[in-house]
């Protein structure tokens, strides 16, 4: 009898802990919420959309530390391909934020406020040390499309679309957004997801195949 007792205290016990547990958990996670709310606010007011920043112009500012991102892919079209004019004869090495990357990886779409940028490299030469191809010679452009349901409610799949110029090198610290005929009807037709060209990035396919 005694021993029963004491096996229904220690029960009683566990249980205790367990919803004392459940409830320190479930608190943490609540402040935890309104930090990130919080966050959100504050990047809200200082024009912040996920890892893209915009002036009080709207317009964007070119994005810092873009190489650090997630590198997904580098479709080339060269001259030589194209009767010698190519829209876009260059490299392009495209990559996306990493928060982006991570949610893709889990939910397998783009994210409100992805930011994905696409920097030019010229087509340098054809002669390399591992045979004949086309190797990449210098940055020359670089170009942002960023999807917010705030910021661009009216677009397409909320994406807008920039284009930081950057001939011979030089990008410009801001860019307006484009508009959608310029940029948008091209990717809506031809863009395997959500106006986004993923059957071109190896990282992409392989990160939702998971
Ligand atoms: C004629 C079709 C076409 C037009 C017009 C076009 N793009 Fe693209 N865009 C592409 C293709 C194809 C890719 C896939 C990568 C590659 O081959 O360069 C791409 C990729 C991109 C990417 C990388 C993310 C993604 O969606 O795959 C950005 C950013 C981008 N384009 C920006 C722009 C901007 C800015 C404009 C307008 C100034 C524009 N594009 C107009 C065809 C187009």
């Amino acid at each position: 009898m005694k021993k029963k007792y004491s096996q229904c205290r220690s029960a009683a016990m566990i249980a205790g802990f367990v919803v004392l547990f459940a409830l320190a958990a479930a608190s943490a996670l609540a402040a935890e919420k309104g930090m990130v709310e919080m966050i959100t606010d504050v990047a809200k007011e200082k024009g912040m959309i996920g890892a893209a920043s915009f002036d009080p112009q709207g317009k964007l500012m070119l994005p810092k530390d873009y190489r650090r991102w997630v590198f997904v892919g580098a479709p080339v079209t060269p001259n030589d391909m194209n009767g010698g004019k190519a829209a876009f004869p260059e490299f392009h090495h495209v990559y996306i934020d990493p928060g982006s990357f991570k949610l893709y990886q889990e939910t397998g779409k783009f994210r409100d406020g992805t930011v994905i940028v696409k920097e030019l490299a010229t087509v340098g030469g054809k002669k390399g040390a591992s045979g004949n191809g086309y190797f990449p010679g210098e940055f020359n452009g670089l170009a942002v499309a960023v999807k917010s349901s705030s910021r661009f409610a009216d677009e397409p799949g909320n994406w807008g679309y920039f284009n930081f110029g950057g001939e011979g090198g030089k990008l410009k610290e801001s860019a307006r957004a484009q508009e959608t005929a310029a940029c948008s009807p091209c990717h809506q037709k031809n863009a395997a997801q959500d106006l986004v060209f993923t059957q071109y990035y190896p990282v992409l396919r392989a990160a939702r195949a998971k």
